[in-house]
């Protein structure tokens, strides 16, 4: 089997972090990326992914924005809304990405037996618009689970944070900020991670939301992967994935991303 060849991007959110052979700033060791597997599915509609697939322990959902990329579509509420139902089939925790305007209209909609447990903000300020006005810089991300699914604040402490922790000497988890601050990877910004999607998410956006909602060897399911950054997330942090885009092209992105760092994926 191929050892894992993990980019060696920090995760912001850690301190040093110990691994099996060496010590790297708040990050992931090689060594520490071989267990993982991620499966790439061959290409289909969202819908059908999710009804297909077996119950994961969170899925993500980041669709084209309704406007510019991916065009736009008059009953996009209504799919949006029938995407959220189905993934909180399969799920006991969903994150939904978009611009805020879209997913405002998606609060009423939250399926049943599912609450609202954070609205997130992705907020870069290196969006390189031409609109006269305000430029803009955030995304949102709404985490939706059912009550009493497990979160895992403490994957977001420090090892001298975690020792008090479990030592008892911590009386609450300090939990992450809810707005996550990342540049988009445009121009040199993260040219390690660009693969040419053109709405590739940030590394540093999705980690955070696994890290929460899951221990290591869980399932997360991308049914609209793009270009595999939750793939890659997975790898890095030791979590099953299984991803699948109706983009033939993009599934190719995705499979090539993960060669180019050896990582070993499914089919
Ligand atoms: C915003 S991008 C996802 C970007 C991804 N998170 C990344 O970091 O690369 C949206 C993706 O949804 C896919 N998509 C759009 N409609 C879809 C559908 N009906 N079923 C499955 N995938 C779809 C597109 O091909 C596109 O790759």
């Amino acid at each position: 089997m191929a050892k894992a060849e993990a980019p060696e991007a920090e995760l912001p959110w850690a301190g040093t972090r110990k691994t099996k052979k060496r010590v790297v700033k708040g990050g992931i060791s090689r060594d520490d990326c071989t267990r993982a597997n991620v499966e790439v599915l061959a290409p289909a509609d969202v819908l059908d992914t999710l009804s297909s697939v077996p119950k994961v322990t969170t899925v993500i959902i980041d669709p084209w924005y309704n406007k510019g990329l991916g065009g736009e579509r008059e009953d996009y509420d209504d799919w949006l809304a029938e995407v959220i139902q189905s993934a909180c089939r399969v799920s006991r925790h969903v994150f939904v990405w978009g611009f805020p305007e879209i997913l405002a209209r998606q609060i009423v909609n939250i399926p049943n037996g599912f609450g609202l447990v954070s609205w997130l903000t992705w907020f870069y300020k290196n969006c390189p618009s031409v609109i006269r006005g305000w430029r803009s810089s955030q995304n949102a991300c709404l985490h939706l689970s059912v009550k009493d699914a497990p979160t895992y604040p403490e994957h977001f402490l420090n090892d001298e944070q975690l020792e008090r922790w479990q030592s008892g000497k911590m009386r609450f988890v300090p939990g992450p900020p809810s707005v996550l601050e990342a540049p988009l990877n445009i121009g040199f910004v993260g040219r390690d991670e660009q693969t040419g999607h053109p709405a590739q998410k940030p590394l540093s956006v999705i980690e955070p939301l696994l890290l929460m909602t899951t221990k290591e060897d869980d399932t997360v399911l991308d049914p609209m992967c793009g270009s595999g950054t939750t793939g890659e997330a997975c790898l890095r942090l030791n979590r099953n994935g299984i991803l699948c885009d109706i983009s033939p092209e993009y599934l190719t992105m995705t499979r090539n991303r993960f060669a180019k760092h050896h990582i070993r994926h499914g089919r």
